[in-house]
């Protein structure tokens, strides 16, 4: 298997993964976030795939930069969509795709990621939910149990709600 940079050429396959990965309600959403995202030309924004031996994609992860207009010193960025195929779930793809794009944000020098899903999967990771509660995501959450943070470099916590923006792709309320 192999990890690459996704690029325009994958769009198709792309949205078929959300499709196959995700529930009937939900794939269109979440397949269009992943592709609007291959044209989101930020500085700190990447997507990557997994391909297998016979260069079908198994899995695709979205970063995308996060702009803390208080904090302008911070580089930050959101893990947002994150989709394995139901045949090559649970054999490490979701892990090597999210633990590649840590170290490019890591190279990159990066000190947040956000992510908005299951602390139980993104806790293996290190993400948790106390230290984002004072970054004010530019939308009310559905699930604020899921809003979580991973301090790349030592960063403490604000202590009060400051504004965090994101990319024009996940400026959609139904997405949080
Ligand atoms: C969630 C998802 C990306 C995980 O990818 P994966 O390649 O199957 O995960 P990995 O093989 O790296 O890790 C598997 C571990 O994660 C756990 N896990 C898998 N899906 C999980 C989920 N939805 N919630 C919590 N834990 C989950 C499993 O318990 C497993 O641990 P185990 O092997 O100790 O039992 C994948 O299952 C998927 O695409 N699901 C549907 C789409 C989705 O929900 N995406 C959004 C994630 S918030």
């Amino acid at each position: 298997m192999v990890i690459r940079p996704a690029s325009q050429h994958d769009k198709a396959d792309i949205e078929a993964l959300y499709r196959s990965a995700f529930p009937e309600e939900e794939w269109e959403k979440v397949a269009k976030l992943a592709t609007d995202l291959l044209d989101d030309d930020a500085q700190g924004s990447f997507s990557l795939v997994i391909d297998d031996e016979d260069d079908q994609i198994l899995g695709h992860v979205a970063f995308s930069e996060i702009t803390i207009p208080s904090e302008p010193e911070t580089h930050a960025a959101i893990l947002a969509p994150l989709a394995v195929h139901p045949d090559a779930q649970r054999q490490g793809v979701g892990t090597a795709l999210v633990n590649h794009g840590l170290d490019i944000l890591t190279e990159e020098e990066n000190n947040l990621v956000f992510v908005y899903g299951d602390p139980e999967y993104y806790g293996r990771f290190g993400f948790t939910v106390e230290p984002a509660e004072n970054f004010r995501p530019p939308y009310e959450l559905q699930f604020p149990k899921g809003w979580q943070v991973l301090a790349l470099t030592a960063e403490a916590p604000p202590e009060d709600p400051i504004d965090i923006t994101c990319a024009p792709a996940l400026q959609d309320p139904t997405l949080w």
